[in-house]
């Protein structure tokens, strides 16, 4: 067999080279050179004839556009976030900080799709007795799943081809590497090429393969951004690791939406479903607090009750400080000068903290509104109504504009308990739902004054 040629490959501009250098002499790019693999063998030789099939070219029309084949996880939240089961032969990327619950997830799926089909948890981090040991204590079925440390991607190749699993987990991507590279596990070229490896064994033996990914300190999948773009599906863990609540974003998705969010707790006995996540969010204190109020967010395919804090302080600093936690940073910027121009309230003086409570990120512009009510309440030190529902998106010219799905969000509030709901005019239904009132607003001098009635 021809031998697989070294070359050292930039990130940035392409160009090959027989040796790595800090610089990248074509491009002028610094530390972007990583070690690629040449497959020299005949067939992959340009300069040869082709002699394989060609490939069947047909139109949009005739292509049949059955429905994928899927089948269930047995969690429905994890199903909901895969957009309704786990698809054959695909490869859902898992990523998230350390400890945040990958491992216990997958394990815990796993055991459960063995008893319908057969699955092979390949693990190249902890060790055979660890993983049974997990089982055990989670009290998981423990006869059907086959458990395997490897951490070469050939070996690991050559055993799934004789056990023909339908479904595969490799914890970690990082910890895997091929024997065709020189550099160390967990290098991007390390990473790349054994997931570009498994992609195409899944896609030949129609395997459906979990990735975990780790996460760096700054937020990335580590090692590559390419991940991302080879697998299916991506989705993310997230949550506050020392907190309870643990949710499951996907942030791409070949086969469903994405932005959907499965909600679990980390209890003793591993990963617990949350069904009615806006019950969990809303575990608030029966006094009314200043600086806290109730948004419905939309998350995919359903709304959920989240409580978002604010905390205004007088600053001393020449720039006062603007933190977020579960929000856009510049957008709180942005709302405050909105809030100052247009509902005459500077804070130009004061500090200004907010938090989403729980761990949720919410990424979508329904929480301007909400975020301001909070802001002046904590401001003026007035609590706002337990029962007070506040969503819309603020211009910049201080006019409330319409978010998607409102009645769904109204209809959510007013299934727990909530009165009142501030809202933009182009949401209002024509009815409300029972037991609640709708009180539509334009601009935001109007909402700010319906906030203490
Ligand atoms: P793990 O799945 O190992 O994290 P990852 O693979 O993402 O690094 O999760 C480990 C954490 O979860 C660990 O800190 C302990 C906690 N945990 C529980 O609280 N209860 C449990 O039943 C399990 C299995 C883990
Ligand atoms: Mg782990």
């Amino acid at each position: 067999m021809a031998k697989a040629k070294r070359l050292y490959g930039c990130t940035e501009c392409g160009a090959t080279f027989p040796k790595w250098s800090g610089q990248c002499p074509e491009c002028g790019a610094w530390n972007t050179m990583v070690e690629t693999v040449i497959d020299n063998s005949p067939m992959s030789s340009s300069s040869k004839s082709w002699t394989g099939q060609s490939a069947q070219i047909k139109t949009l029309a005739e292509v049949s556009t059955e429905e994928t084949p899927r089948f269930t996880t047995h969690s429905s939240e994890l199903d909901r976030v895969l957009g309704g089961g786990l698809v054959d032969g695909s490869i859902v990327l898992i990523g998230g900080d350390p400890g945040i619950g990958k491992s216990t997830i997958l394990l815990q799926t796993l055991c459960n799709i063995a008893n319908y089909h057969s699955a092979l948890y390949v693990t190249g981090e902890e060790s055979q007795q660890q993983v049974a040991m997990r089982a055990r204590r989670l009290s998981l079925p423990e006869d059907k799943l086959k458990v395997m440390t490897e951490t070469c991607i050939e070996s690991i190749i050559h055993t799934a081809k004789q056990e023909k699993p339908k479904v595969m987990v490799i914890d970690s991507i990082q910890t895997i590497f091929t024997e065709q590279l020189q550099s160390a596990p967990g290098g991007v070229a390390q990473v790349r090429e054994s997931a570009a490896l498994l992609t195409r064994y899944a896609k030949q033996n129609d395997t459906a393969i979990f990735l975990v990914g780790h996460v760096t300190k700054e937020g990335a999948l580590a090692g590559p951004r390419v991940l991302e773009h080879m697998v299916d599906t991506v989705l993310y863990f997230e949550g506050e690791s020392d907190g309870r609540l643990r949710l499951l974003r996907a942030v791409k998705n070949r086969f469903g939406a994405v932005n959907e969010l499965g909600v679990f707790a980390m209890t003793d006995k591993g990963l617990k479903e949350i069904s009615n996540p806006s019950a969990i969010f809303l575990s608030r204190t029966q006094e009314a607090v200043p600086g806290s109020v109730v948004m419905a967010t939309w998350e995919g395919s359903r709304p959920m009750l989240v409580e978002v804090q604010a905390l205004v302080d007088t600053s001393h600093l020449g720039n006062p400080r603007r933190v977020t936690l579960g929000l856009d940073q510049n957008r709180l910027a942005m709302l405050l000068a909105v809030l100052h121009r247009h509902g005459g309230v500077p804070t130009y003086d004061q500090d200004v903290f907010i938090n989403v409570v729980g761990g949720v990120k919410v990424l979508e512009t329904a929480a301007d509104l909400a975020l301001l009510a909070t802001v002046i309440s904590s401001l003026r030190n007035r609590p706002l109504s337990h029962d007070l529902l506040v969503f819309g998106e603020v211009g910049l010219s201080g006019e409330i504009r319409p978010v998607p799905s409102g009645q769904e969000r109204l209809k959510e509030a007013a299934k727990h308990g909530f009165k009142r709901a501030i809202i933009p005019k182009a949401n209002a239904p024509k009815t409300a739902p029972e037991g609640l009132t709708v009180v539509a607003v334009t601009r935001l001098d109007q909402a700010l004054e319906a906030l203490f009635e």
